[in-house]
């Protein structure tokens, strides 16, 4: 039997994204087109230049990924799309294009959870890797501890209550007139100061249950630098950078290993952008370790979006419940109906961890 090779879409953000990935670990080709450049001026993803973009760009990524992959549409056995969550108008433009696709192919249509697409971007590199787990899901738009007992079986154990962990690096960096996005400036920024310079708070580190809170953390940063400024003394932007990332940091690493200590699990992932984060990253694998236990996290492109994600997830959510696993080639029919998108299925830009795709 050949290997069942799945076409990924993503439209859910900023980045249009195609890939194509046999089985749901080889990566056969992984193209991503960031539209950073056009939202840059704005310091921020605007929704209706992001849905223009991802027209235009769309086809053209879809080419190149099929190229690159070496394949045509004729080899390709599945087509995966992110359906949620995500800004509604680039959401649909992936999903038509992908519904396009399926419609004059044939092929069946996917839909896939961005979220459990970022946990999934995990099982790419690291194919021994296997439930039960957490997974710290920190990208642009989410925060949350997710409790991943098997494929498809997820509990949210908290989330962020107002900024997702990305939001509040870029939002930082914006204020500090330092890019966009935020992230891998403050992280390189981090690296060259003193996070104990600055005492920052550590929301809701005592409560008990499993969520954050990073708009308080913003402020007190505002707050910060404008008494400096006030005072005429000069801002040490690398000491604020590393103090502001240690507080964020803190907060996600010690409830992080709460949650490994009460579901009595010994490995964590990382997924979404701010996993890319160089701090968080060595703190947390640092701390596994000296538990005896294990960390792991994407490569830096895989964490942030990308579409090999989504082809790894819709090759998952077809497998858990379509037996026996091995498919290969065009074997359409041995694609359980329920795990199959109609073609009336609709972008879902809420669309939770826990919901049916
Ligand atoms: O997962 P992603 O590509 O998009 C969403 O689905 O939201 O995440 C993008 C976010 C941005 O906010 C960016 O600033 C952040 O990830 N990010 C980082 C780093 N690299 C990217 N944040 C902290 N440290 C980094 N090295
Ligand atoms: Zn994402």
């Amino acid at each position: 039997m050949g290997e069942m090779l799945i076409l990924g879409i993503e439209t859910s953000c900023d980045e249009t994204a195609a890939a194509v990935v046999a089985d749901g670990k080889r990566i056969l080709s992984n193209v991503v087109a960031s539209q950073v450049e056009w939202h840059r001026k704005f310091s921020g993803v605007v929704p209706e230049i992001a849905s223009r973009k991802h027209v235009e760009l769309i086809g053209p990524v879809i080419e190149e990924a099929l190229l690159e992959a070496n394949v045509t549409l004729d080899d390709i056995d599945a087509i995966a799309v992110t359906r949620g969550p995500g800004l509604v108008g680039a959401l649909l433009v992936g999903l038509g294009v992908a519904k396009g696709l399926a419609y004059a192919t044939k092929l069946p249509l996917i839909c896939v959870n961005h979220i459990e697409a970022h946990i999934l971007a995990n099982f790419l590199e690291h194919p021994k890797l296997k439930p039960p787990l957490i997974a710290l899901v920190v990208s642009g738009g989410h925060t949350a501890l997710v409790y991943m007992k098997d494929f498809g079986k997820y509990e949210v154990l908290g989330e962020t209550l107002d900024d997702a962990a990305g939001e509040a690096f870029d939002k930082v960096a914006k204020f500090l007139g330092l890019g966009y996005p935020g992230g891998p400036i403050v992280d390189e920024l981090a690296a060259k100061g003193d996070s104990e310079a600055i005492n920052f708070p550590r929301a809701m580190i005592k409560t008990k249950n499993y969520d954050f809170s990073l708009s308080g953390l913003k402020t007190a940063v505002l707050n910060y630098v404008s008494q400096q400024r006030d005072k005429g003394k000069e801002i040490d932007i690398p000491d604020l950078c590393a103090s502001f990332q240690a507080a964020v940091i803190d907060v996600q690493i010690y409830k992080t290993l709460r949650a490994v200590r009460e579901k009595d699990v010994n490995k964590v992932v990382l997924a979404g952008g701010v996993a890319a984060n160089k701090s968080l990253r060595e703190r947390l694998k640092n701390e596994m370790n000296r538990q005896g236990k294990e960390l792991f996290y994407p490569s830096h492109s895989l964490c942030t979006d990308n579409a090999a994600m989504i082809a790894c997830a819709g090759y998952y959510r077809v497998h858990r419940s379509c037996l026996p696993p091995a498919i290969g080639g065009r074997q359409t029919g041995e694609f359980k109906e329920e795990r199959v998108c109609p073609l009336d299925a609709n972008a879902e830009p809420n669309l939770s961890l826990i919901d049916e795709v």
